[in-house]
C-alpha cells in the first residue's frame, strides 16, 4: 500500500504499513489482545465540523482496542466530558464505540494513527504519518478552530499547515490566527498532566471556552 504525493486519504488504511516499529507494536499487541482494535484508528466525529481536535496518538488500551480515538482511556474522561459540556457531542460518553456518542460540530483525529509503544512516536513515525493529517484538514470544509493537544501534536500541525515552527511555538493556551482559521494548543489531557495538575479541568474548560467564542465569534 502507497499513496502518491498529493493523494493520500483522511484515514489511514486500518492495516497501514508505513511504520514498521508502530506495525510490530500492533502486531505483538494483536497476538496477546486478538480481540482488540489494533489498527490505524480512525478519525471521529461531524464531517461538517468547525472544530477539529488533533491528539497525540491512540492509547494502547484505549483507541488501540476499541478503535475510536481517546475511547476507553482516562485522556477520554476528561476530554468526551469537556466537548459535552461545550455542547459538541449529544448522547452520554461511555468509553465503547458503541455508546451512541455523536459529535456536533466536532472532530477528533490524531497526529499519528497507530498506538506507539510507550505513547512515543519517534520523529519519522510522526512525519510519516503527517500526509493523512493534511489531508483530513483539509477535508473538512467548514474548519474553523483547530484545537491541537500536546506539543507534538501543535507541532506536526503547524508543519501540516505549511507554517514555520519558530513562528508558532506551543505553549499551553496558545492562539494563532492563521489564514481564516484558529489554532489553538493545550496541554494533553493526559493521566500524567491532570494527576500533576500541570493540566486542572479548569485549564481545560478555559482552552474549549476559547474554542466556543472563536466559533461563535
Ligand atoms: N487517545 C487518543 O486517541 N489520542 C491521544 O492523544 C491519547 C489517547
Amino acid at each position: 500500500m502507497t499513496f502518491p504525493d498529493g493523494q493520500y486519504p483522511p484515514e489511514a488504511p486500518r492495516d497501514c504499513s508505513y511504520c514498521s516499529r508502530l506495525v510490530a507494536y500492533r502486531h505483538e499487541v494483536a497476538s496477546r489482545e486478538p480481540d482488540w482494535f489494533n489498527g490505524a484508528v480512525p478519525s471521529f466525529g461531524d464531517p461538517l465540523a468547525d472544530l477539529l481536535v488533533v491528539g497525540l496518538a491512540p492509547g494502547v488500551t484505549g483507541a488501540n482496542r476499541t478503535g475510536r480515538p481517546f475511547t476507553g482511556d482516562w485522556a477520554g474522561d476528561l476530554l468526551y466530558a469537556t466537548l459535552g459540556k461545550f455542547g459538541f457531542s449529544e448522547g452520554v460518553y461511555k468509553g465503547h464505540p458503541e455508546d451512541g456518542l455523536v459529535l456536533k460540530r466536532a472532530m477528533i483525529t490524531n497526529a499519528v494513527r497507530c498506538v506507539p509503544p510507550q505513547n512515543k512516536p519517534v520523529g519519522a513515525e510522526i512525519n510519516r504519518c503527517r500526509p493523512f493529517l493534511e489531508t483530513r484538514l483539509a477535508s473538512l470544509p467548514r474548519l474553523k478552530v483547530i484545537l491541537c493537544l500536546g506539543k507534538i501534536s501543535h507541532e506536526s500541525t503547524v508543519r501540516a499547515l505549511g507554517l514555520r515552527l519558530k513562528d508558532h511555538p506551543f505553549g499551553h493556551g496558545t492562539e494563532y490566527d492563521v489564514g481564516p482559521r484558529v489554532l489553538l494548543s493545550s496541554y494533553h489531557c493526559s493521566r500524567y498532566n491532570t494527576n500533576t495538575r500541570r493540566l486542572t479541568p479548569e485549564m481545560f474548560e478555559d482552552v474549549f471556552r476559547r474554542a466556543r467564542e472563536r466559533l461563535e465569534g
